[in-house]
């Protein structure tokens, strides 16, 4: 069922955008005031999941680590593991949003015959993210070159260095090839695996048909369909300088690929894509893992009065000295 709606989510919003690109009278609407309505839509979203994210209490460090704590100077701590220090945390971190270090660690369970249940290394999921979310990074840096005049060297670096690969014209971005790779194998395996399939949710499919479709519509345009790219370059201009213009060229497949953009970051803060900003939120991550070598207090504790052993002792003194029972204090 899931599957269905988002399937049918993602064809709607493709044929809306090609009519919207078919349309003269609707071009303005699709071109400049969606666009514009989506950016509003993701920074307004994205600044009230961050500011949500940042008012949650965290009285207590909460990492999660899988090394040993620092505590006494003759026990080995894990620096990386479990950090510790800033450093030790900005490490983890980066590997992390890097290199996806945890995903590495992923594991999968199987009943095989007997019954008997198995658990087993699992490294393509780690690689088809890692392919797809670096080649998505490259693409959006490289498409950098229609907002920006003059275009900065890294886009045409970066340019050069995707395109290593020419063969013809235009020239083949492996990134295209890449993300496309990506994508297929992190939709197949949510198609075929009836594990990964039950566990799905709208939200997991719907991102991920998007992503499919932004892909798709760009790689027809760029080399199957062609799109007029100084018509594009004007309108992308336009909307970066707030002086929006509509040139006459370009085709529906172009606007479908802007409508899917624009659905993918109005969708984002509300989705679980939001997980790009989340992560460097994340207090299971971000904090050093000090519960040992320092004493956290809840800053929000209420005043309570308390007795203490040393007043308890103090009280019965005498009775205590009376029955022979030892004293801390004498
Ligand atoms: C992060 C969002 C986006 C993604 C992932 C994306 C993805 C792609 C991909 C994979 C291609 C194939 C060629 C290439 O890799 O350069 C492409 C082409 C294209 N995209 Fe995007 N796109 C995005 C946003 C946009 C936006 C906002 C525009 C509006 C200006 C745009 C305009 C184009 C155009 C005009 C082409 C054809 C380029 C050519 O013929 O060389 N894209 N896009």
């Amino acid at each position: 069922m899931y599957l269905i709606l988002a399937l049918v989510g993602t064809l709607v919003i493709a044929a809306l955008g090609y009519m919207g690109g078919s349309l003269t009278g609707l071009r303005m609407l699709f071109g400049v005031v969606i666009p514009y309505a989506a950016i509003a839509i993701f920074l307004v979203g994205m600044a009230c999941r961050v500011i949500g994210w940042t008012l949650a209490p965290v009285p207590f460090r909460i990492t999660t680590t899988c090394g040993q704590q620092k505590s006494l100077p003759w026990i080995k701590a894990g620096w990386l593991e479990s950090p510790y220090t800033t450093l030790g945390v900005i490490a983890r971190m980066a590997l992390e949003v890097l290199l996806f270090r945890s995903l590495f660690r992923n594991t999968k369970a199987e009943l095989r015959q007997g019954p008997k249940l198995t658990f087993g290394e699992s490294k393509f999921l780690w690689l088809g993210a890692l392919a797809f979310h670096w080649s998505f990074l490259f693409i959006f840096l490289r498409h950098l070159r229609f907002f920006m005049d003059p275009v900065p060297a890294f886009v045409a670096g970066m340019e050069s260095v995707d395109g290593f690969f020419q063969i013809g014209a235009p020239v083949l971005y492996v990134t295209d090839l890449v993300i496309l790779a990506a994508l297929a194998y992190l939709a197949l395996r949510r198609l075929l695996d009836s594990q990964i399939r039950y566990i799905s949710l709208f939200t997991d499919y719907f991102a991920l048909f998007l992503l499919l479709g932004l892909a798709v519509s760009g790689v027809l345009m760029r080399y199957f369909t062609r799109v007029n790219i100084v018509e594009v370059k004007q309108l992308a201009m336009g909307l970066v300088t707030f002086s929006p213009v509509m040139p006459p060229g370009p085709a529906p497949l172009f606007f479908m690929h802007l409508i899917f953009f624009c659905a993918l970051i109005a969708y984002l803060p509300f989705s679980k894509l939001v997980h790009m900003g989340g992560v460097f939120l994340s207090p299971t991550r971000n904090l050093a893992n000090n519960n040992r070598m320092k004493r956290h207090m809840n800053p929000w504790n209420a005043p309570v009065a308390v007795h203490t052993y040393q007043e308890w002792e103090d009280e019965f003194r005498d009775k205590l000295t009376a029955c022979g029972l030892p004293l801390e204090r004498q």
